[in-house]
């Protein structure tokens, strides 16, 4: 039998809280109390005016990821428009050859000064290229000393900050006392590089790098001489850009004593932290950072309470990192639904005139759509009760979000009705694999037994979204993926060190699929934490006899290292926790399992993967179509289904939206207006990033990096490539 529950790796983590001094005072007894909660709309004197920041022309360029500080990823430029884009064909591809076979993929949008195309390799290279040719011009290795290997429910969390320019980088021009710089991230350093010839600038830290903490994944921004970026274990940074020195820090998890420390009751061992990016509003001097959750996911005991600043939108002062304000879209995150995505910077009509405010989209398909100088939402922002806890230990918040405006573009509660029925057989597998599921908005997942839900892969991801400033329109990505948790008891002591004869053996013979710390990576590999309080000896040895489903067969033992291996599984090789240990609620979760069909297709109804518009002046979900296929589906007469897809949207005065991310490894363009396809183009891997625009003299490319892999898992290969209108 094929497994059906797909494990999933790496990342993950979610979203949080809101403005908790607008509850105080309405804390829930046992009282009757308002089925809903709402934060009023921002009233018109809550409403900032745009002040005409950014210019239009000014995204003519492509000097920060994202295209510019606002995130947005728009293009004025036009040349490839709805009239021609059928024509559009591959200008050049660029394979460094080195990342083949590796892990990780590139997620970086690139940047484009003066004829040079700059971003990483997936073999953790930096490389300039002739954006009119993909030549290399230059290539620069940063040094792997930052590898600070750390695992996280068993895995290992280290790599992917360890890539340069993970999620972004920007060129600075330089000013009449500095020279221009290429500047990102790679392990717990900022790097800034001279952009003509690659090479560290001395003056910058030490030798051209400077101590990044909590580690880089995020693409910084400037503002005057500050380089503002946020670390991946948490917090948020300012540089001086010239020297290199920290000015100031920002704590996501706050100090005792600081502003919202008072949320939590006891402390998870990390979390709040920017993975996906954040924005910078120069005419102001506010950045805008966006927090994961709580972690440990799923499981919360160990961190109760509302939890700021996760799962938060923080508007920080860029001048001193002190915050402004933030707004929390989810408490008390146990589900896994960061705030994963750069939040952007729009300017929109509403209430009749034209407004700045910040966009950000989330995993659970909402639009967080706030005031960009007091934070406050424009559409009322409604919460209702949330189901109570079902685990010892654990408190849930009494509301959660059940947002009306803007309209949500994503699925939010898993039901009955969402099970798939591509195929009878689909379906029924489905059902009997949660037939003693928990299910339902906001459901807290379980002991021993399965909860499913949407949202770890999004709605959104770190792709986020895209913005057309003249428009007021949002294009955003997303999935539409089940995934099951259950919770098991987990009150193991620590395995002893040096390792017994018994985890020897464990960790030659069954670590590979459930992991050197016995956490195990979804259904295809169950964790083996809290075993003695689910079998005997006896039905674990009928089970190495016999293999089940994926678990083979144990290799042959002596009985002496049979009786060592179950020892060191039942926990009987160590002493027993101590009384102080056995305080704490001791749970785990069985990690992330994704819920597929008997054929390995998602177990839900399409779509699997979408691209959405928004129009944000009114809040309403203009259109949504399909992102992707699989080609065997529609071969066999069934609608197209889009599939998962991590890429993200990129929007140009042409009129089309550019997306690729798709597991048929296509880049297409939609129509702006409709979603209408108009071209689409082969990949040589799946699309990785999100594309960017720019122009080479009179010409106009659309560039992106095709690496496949990460946390889609597909095969990998090592591409940036670029298409462009034939030349006459
Ligand atoms: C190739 C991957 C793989 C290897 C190697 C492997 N297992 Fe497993 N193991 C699995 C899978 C998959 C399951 C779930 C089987 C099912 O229920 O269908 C499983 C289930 C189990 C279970 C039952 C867990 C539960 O909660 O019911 C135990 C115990 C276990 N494995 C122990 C081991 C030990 C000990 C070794 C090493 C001698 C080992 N496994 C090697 C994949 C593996």
């Amino acid at each position: 039998m094929r497994y059906s529950i797909r494990s999933w790796q790496v990342f993950g983590w979610a979203i949080g809280i809101l403005g908790f001094w607008v509850f105080a005072g309405r804390a829930v007894g046992d009282e009757a109390v308002d089925p809903y909660m709402t934060i009023p709309a921002a009233k018109p004197e809550e409403l900032t005016s745009t002040n005409g920041w950014p210019s239009i022309e000014s995204y003519g360029k492509w000097t920060r990821s994202l295209g510019g500080p606002t995130s947005n990823r728009f293009s004025t430029l036009d040349q490839i428009n709805k009239g021609n884009v059928s024509k559009l064909q591959r200008a050049w591809i660029y394979d460094s050859d080195a990342g083949k076979g590796t892990f990780w993929t590139i997620e970086c949008n690139p940047i484009v000064v003066d004829g040079v195309m700059y971003g990483p390799t997936a073999s953790d290279d930096m490389v300039a290229l002739n954006a009119a040719t993909g030549t290399e011009l230059w290539r620069y290795h940063p040094q792997k000393d930052s590898y600070d290997a750390r695992f996280v429910q068993g895995t290992l969390m280290a790599n992917l900050r360890d890539m340069p320019a993970r999620r972004g980088l920007l060129f600075w021009p330089g000013d009449a006392d500095a020279s221009a710089r290429l500047i990102f991230g790679a392990g717990n350093w900022v790097y800034a590089l001279d952009p003509k010839s690659g090479r560290p600038i001395a003056s910058f830290g030490q030798a051209g790098r400077t101590a990044l903490p909590m580690g880089a994944t995020v693409g910084g921004a400037v503002w005057k001489h500050i380089y503002v970026t946020a670390g991946y274990q948490g917090d948020a940074f300012g540089y001086d850009v010239i020297s290199g020195k920290m000015l100031w820090r920002f704590h996501t998890i706050p100090d005792p004593g600081e502003f919202g420390s008072e949320t939590w009751e006891n402390r998870g061992d990390f979390g709040a932290n920017c993975w996906g990016g954040m924005a910078l509003d120069e005419s102001r001097g506010i950045a805008y950072i966006s927090t994961g959750s709580p972690k440990p996911n799923f499981i919360g005991p160990t961190h109760l309470g509302d939890n700021l600043f996760g799962n938060c939108v923080i508007a920080l002062d860029a001048a001193t990192g002190k915050r402004l304000w933030h707004f929390q879209e989810i408490r008390h995150d146990v589900w896994d639904l960061d705030i994963p995505a750069p939040p952007n910077l729009v300017t929109i009509m509403h209430d009749g005139r034209k407004v700045d405010a910040v966009a950000q989209v989330t995993k659970f398909g909402n639009t967080l759509l706030l005031d960009r100088v007091t934070g406050k939402p424009l559409f009322p922002f409604r919460f209702r009760r949330a189901p109570a806890s079902r685990l010892k230990g654990e408190k849930m918040p009494a509301y959660q979000p059940d947002v009306q405006m803007p309209e949500p573009f994503a699925r939010q509660v898993f039901t009955p009705d969402d099970i798939t029925n591509r195929t009878p057989a689909a379906h029924a597998f489905v059902v009997n694999l949660l037939k003693n599921a928990n299910m339902g908005w906001f459901a807290p997942v379980q002991l021993n037994r399965p909860t499913v839900f949407y949202g770890p892969y999004g709605g959104a991801n770190w792709p986020g979204a895209s913005f057309d400033p003249r428009t007021g329109r949002l294009y955003v990505t997303e999935n539409e993926m089940g995934v099951v948790i259950t919770a098991i008891v987990d009150d193991d002591p620590p395995p002893l060190v040096p390792m017994t004869a018994g985890e020897k053996i464990y960790q030659q013979d069954c670590a590979s699929c459930h992991r050197s710390d016995r956490r195990g990576g979804g259904a295809e590999s169950p964790s083996l934490h809290g075993l003695r309080h689910r079998l005997t000896d006896a039905q674990i040895m009928a089970l190495w006899k016999t293999g089940r489903g994926l678990m083979p067969p144990a290799p042959p033992m002596t009985e002496e290292q049979r009786k060592e291996l179950l020892d060191f599984l039942m926990a009987r090789d160590r002493p027993p926790l101590t009384p102080e240990q056995k305080k704490l609620p001791r749970f785990t979760s069985k990690g992330w399992g994704w819920l597929y069909d008997n054929e390995g297709y998602p177990g839900v109804k399409p779509p699997w993967g979408a691209l959405n518009c928004l129009d944000l002046n009114t809040g309403k979900l203009l259109w949504k179509v399909v992102l992707g296929e699989y080609d065997v589906l529609t071969k066999a007469g069934i609608p197209k289904t889009g599939t998962e897809n991590f890429g993200g949207a990129t929007v140009t005065a042409g009129g089309l939206v550019f997306c690729a991310g798709t597991l048929d490894n296509k880049i297409r363009a939609f129509d702006a207006n409709t979603g209408e396809e108009l071209w689409s183009a082969k990949l040589p891997w799946r699309g990785s990033g999100p594309p960017s625009v720019y122009a080479v003299g009179d010409r106009e490319y659309v560039v992106l990096a095709a690496t496949g892999g990460g946390t889609l898992n597909d095969p990998t290969g090592d591409a940036w490539v670029a298409f462009a209108l034939p030349q006459r």
